[in-house]
Order: C-alpha cells, then structure tokens, then sequence
C-alpha cells in the first residue's frame, strides 16, 4: 500500500453516484483534503471485526467484498470504479462487517475519515441521505446472503 502524492486528475476519474448531488468546488476540496491509496491485487484494505475510523471511494480498480461464517467464504460484492465502502462501521460505531480487498492490480482509494465525512454530511445533507439510502440496500442484501 502506498500514499499516491501527485494530484488525481479529477476528469479521469469514473462517475461517483455518491457524490452525484455535490457541488463540484465541495468535490474538489473533498479530493484536496483526502489521501489517495493505492493497493495492489489481493492486498487486504479492510478486515472483518476491525475497528472503522474511515470508508474509501475506489477511483480506479476493483475491490471484492467477503464475509467469513464460521469457516465458509460468503463473496458479498465486487465493486467498480466510482462505488465506495468502509462506510458501515464508521456510521454505526460497530466493528467492521465485512473484509475487503483490492481485486486488480493499481487499485486507487480516496479515503475519507469520519471527522471529514462528519463536516461533509453538515455542509451537505444531501450526502449523508444518498449514504443512507445506499447503506439500507446493502444491509438488505446481507440479511440475504
Ligand atoms: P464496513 O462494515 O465498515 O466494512 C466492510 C464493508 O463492506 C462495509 O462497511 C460495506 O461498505 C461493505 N459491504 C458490506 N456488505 C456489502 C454488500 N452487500 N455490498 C457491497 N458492500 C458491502
């Protein structure tokens, strides 16, 4: 894992449904402030039972999603370019649900902490609703699975 220094090109980067709603001077801030992280394939990002301090949105790459049930594998997603995650454990306070790794080599994470996320979520309530709304359907999901 290492930090990425050099700015992302913003107009490079996939379409963030996430952040659809945001004005693009919060977007570009949003980019000034967070780290970008690069991983490569098969590089553990998130560990199941872990404690959260921040959730990632995958500007480049792919990242798979997995849960252990006692010894059993159960694959729960496999996220694209503009998808995001990590948000559960830093919105609900619980340990993480969930293990993620990056699924391609050159996998490229803008991490958002909680603090960030916080003041984000005050200046634009329209974020923390789309989260919502997003975090309901994968609970849903996994309910299921
Ligand atoms: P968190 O619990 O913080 O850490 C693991 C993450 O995996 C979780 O947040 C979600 O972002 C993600 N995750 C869990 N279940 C699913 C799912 N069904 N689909 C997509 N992502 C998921």
């Amino acid at each position: 894992e290492e930090v990425i220094t050099d700015a992302p090109s913003l107009d490079a980067l996939p379409t963030i449904p996430l952040f659809s709603d945001l004005p693009r001077d919060a977007f570009i801030e949003l980019f000034e402030r967070c780290p970008l992280r690069r991983f490569s394939a098969g590089e553990r990002i998130i560990e199941q039972g872990s404690h959260g301090d921040a959730f990632y949105v995958i500007c480049e790459g792919q990242a798979r999603v997995f849960r252990m049930d006692a010894e059993r594998r159960v694959e729960l997603a496999v996220l694209e370019g503009g998808a995001f995650f990590g948000e559960m454990a830093i919105l609900s306070g619980a340990p993480r649900t969930a293990s993620v790794e990056a699924a391609s080599e050159d996998t490229q994470l803008l991490e958002i902490s909680a603090p960030v996320l916080a003041s984000l979520s005050r200046s634009h309530p329209q974020v923390a609703a789309a989260l919502k709304k997003f975090v309901r359907q994968r609970l849903l999901t996994n309910v299921m699975n």
